[in-house]
């Protein structure tokens, strides 16, 4: 009998820069995940850099460019604050690194543009040199939940029928300490926003990927709670026109005293449908159809959704594939046009009713 050898695939080098709060999930993703090794860890902070390499036993850097010139890494996982996403990213990029980047895809609409010419140019580039551009996915992992994959099943079936209404909420808990402890989350110039590009982007994009486009916004935001320790608003509320005509009420706020599941609920001609920690459909003709949620890992908070590591696992599987990732700078630009609309609605400029986004 021949023997048959099997030739090992080198492991996929990955680094991470920005190594607080949801760097943990990205890295024990990395340590999860088979075929992953962890080279290099990047901050600016040298107490959270040096946090970092004691836990995980990586090399680590203050500076980008010195990780990408010594550490050689495949992938860089992006975990900095909003304002120095786009910057790190095409850092990355740029040197032929893929790039799985957290949420929001930008503070600013702006830096989203740019990074999103970049990314066609590069891979303009590289289709004219018959290569393939380095890849580049956004962390919007809600969009692997269980609940999220089968409505977006249910919705393109046709068997809901047409949806006559949708409401959404985000509400959740924040303590005194959240943003005096990472003053960036407070400040409009590095964040862009409060609760609506940090703690409601995945719903805000849940929103437009079932429901389709937005075209109209009104709405308005405040600080409550945190007037005195944040610029951003803690608390939103928007009505949100989609392309058909169908509108999104969506209420949000971290002023709670706990933590409320997210919640999608729409409003359909041959069912009610409740995403909630789950999927429950009550169909018109009294079946009540349910589909529960997976456990988010032990290393994530339960609210944060279930599905980083399903993202960041599928992320490594198509490295190889010749078409982008799904989830581009493009796509995530969707949920942040919606934040920024609602801010221009909230301040009066233009009127309200007709803030048309399109992406
Ligand atoms: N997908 C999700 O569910 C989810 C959940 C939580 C946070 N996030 C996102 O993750 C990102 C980070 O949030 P966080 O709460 O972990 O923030 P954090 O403040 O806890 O951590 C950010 C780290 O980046 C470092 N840093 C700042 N600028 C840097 C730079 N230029 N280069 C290298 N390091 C730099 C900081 O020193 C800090 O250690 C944000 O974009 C946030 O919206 C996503």
């Amino acid at each position: 009998m021949s023997s048959t050898s099997l030739t090992a695939t080198a492991p996929r080098r990955a680094a991470v820069v920005g190594c607080g709060d949801v760097a943990a999930i990205h890295l024990q993703a990395i340590t999860d995940i088979e075929g992953i090794e962890l080279v290099g860890l990047c901050d600016t902070d040298p107490d959270a850099l040096a946090a970092a390499v004691e836990a995980h036993g990586a090399p680590g850097y203050r500076d980008l460019t010195e990780l990408i010139e010594a550490a050689r890494p495949d992938v860089i996982h992006v975990t900095t604050p909003h304002d120095a996403h786009v910057d790190a990213t095409l850092t990355a990029l740029e040197a032929g690194i893929h790039v799985i980047q957290e949420k929001p895809v930008a503070h600013e609409l702006d830096e989203a543009q740019r990074l999103v010419d970049a990314v066609a140019r590069l891979q303009a580039e590289a289709a004219a040199a018959g290569r393939t551009a380095p890849k580049i996915g956004i962390c919007l992992q809600n969009r692997y939940n269980v609940s999220s994959v089968e409505l977006k099943r249910l919705l393109a079936s046709g068997a809901l029928g047409t949806v006559r209404g949708a409401y959404a909420t985000v509400a959740w808990s924040r303590s005194e300490g959240y943003y005096p402890s990472k003053p960036w989350r407070g400040q409009w110039a590095r964040s862009g926003g409060g609760l609506l590009m940090n703690q409601a982007p995945h719903t805000l994009d849940l929103i437009q990927w079932l429901l389709g486009d937005v075209v109209g916004v009104q709405g308005h935001v405040s600080t409550d709670k945190f007037a005195g320790v944040s610029e951003v608003e803690d608390t939103a509320y928007a009505r949100f026109t989609h392309a058909d005509g169908t509108t999104t009420c969506f209420y949000g706020t971290v002023n709670l005293s706990t933590h409320r599941p997210v919640e999608i609920e729409l409003d359909c001609e041959k069912a009610y449908v409740t995403l909630r920690d789950g999927l429950e459909v009550r169909w018109a003709d009294g079946r009540t159809e349910r589909h529960e949620e997976r456990r988010a890992a032990s290393s994530g908070r339960s609210y944060w959704g279930v599905s980083h590591e399903l993202l960041i696992r599928d992320f490594y599987n198509r490295l190889d594939e010749a078409e982008p990732f799904w989830i581009s700078p493009r796509e995530a630009t969707r949920c942040l046009a919606m934040a920024k609309a609602v801010y221009r609605a909230s301040a009066g400029t233009p009127a309200p009713t007709a803030t048309p986004i399109s992406v």
